[in-house]
């Protein structure tokens, strides 16, 4: 499956991602900006905040608690589509996702 990383400029990187990793991990393997990922997915940093696509968000599904306590502390615009990348697993469903970086990681 492929995850479409726009950046805040609006360019756009496609990656090819695998089966069960996270949108997080792939975006740092493959060295897309402003997806840092610092504790590396354990929902405590949210440097790797995205804003999912909006054909998208029913698919990914709602953030559960400690993502969303995550998102309401440590995320300064958070949107509709507001998710931390280390909680989204790549699934085949989810084949051409685009996620947004917001410019305050970039
Ligand atoms: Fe830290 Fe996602 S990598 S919250």
């Amino acid at each position: 499956p492929k995850v479409i990383y726009v950046s805040a400029s609006g360019e756009r990187r496609v990656v090819d991602a695998g089966v069960g990793d996270s949108v997080m991990i792939t975006a740092v393997r493959n060295g897309v900006p402003g997806i840092i990922g610092e504790c590396g997915g354990n929902r405590s940093c949210a440097t790797c905040h995205v804003w999912v696509s909006d054909e998208f968000l029913e698919l990914v599904g709602p953030a559960e608690d400690l993502e969303d306590d995550m998102l309401d502390l440590g995320v300064s615009d958070r949107r509709k589509g507001s998710r931390l990348s280390c909680q989204i697993p790549v699934s085949q469903q989810l084949d051409g996702m685009v996620v947004e970086i917001p410019p305050s990681q970039s």
